[in-house]
């Protein structure tokens, strides 16, 4: 009898079922890059103040990294069976960060707002590594590179708090 892998041409994990299991800790992340990208875009619009200029690119910088990265993270699922949701309701629904503000704010405050929402996503993000890497070592490694990533992005964002981060 053909294993459940190779009959369905989908990748054999250790323990087949833990598959969906997988899926849907990649769908969690998804949500949550897909929402941090949104709070990026809201705030590379909102953004005023002395360092409107250099803000509103560096803003537009992590935007392209999260979608970048979800889209990765998206297609992981995909390729182990699960078909991700990255639509408005799904991201309203599971994404843990509080919604921001919508009008004009200061550059300042950005910061100290991004530095953290982008700190908290990473930190959700590794208290999975764990789990998810006994499941299946080759997703948990799409989920290490995102971490980098974020934690780079929290790095260029954390540094300009200066000694007050
Ligand atoms: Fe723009």
């Amino acid at each position: 009898m053909a294993s459940v892998g190779t009959s369905s041409y989908l990748p054999t994990l250790p323990v087949p079922h833990e598959r969906e299991g997988v899926g849907y800790e990649l769908q969690t992340v998804l949500v949550e890059l897909v929402d941090l990208s949104l709070i990026g875009k809201q705030r590379h619009w909102a953004v005023i103040g002395p360092l409107f200029r250099p803000l509103h690119l560096q803003l537009d910088e992590l935007v392209d990294s999260c979608r970048a990265r979800a889209d990765t993270v998206a297609e992981r699922a995909v390729a182990l069976g699960f078909v991700p949701n990255g639509q408005a309701q799904a991201i309203a629904a599971g994404s843990e960060l509080a919604p921001v503000a919508q009008g004009p704010i200061e550059d300042h405050v950005v910061v100290r707002e991004l530095t953290r929402h982008v700190a908290d996503v990473s930190e959700r993000i590794r208290a999975r590594l764990e789990a998810v890497g006994e499941a299946d070592l080759a997703s948990q490694n799409v989920l290490i590179k995102v971490v980098r990533e974020l934690e780079k992005q929290q790095w260029m964002f954390r540094v300009q708090l200066g000694e007050r981060a």
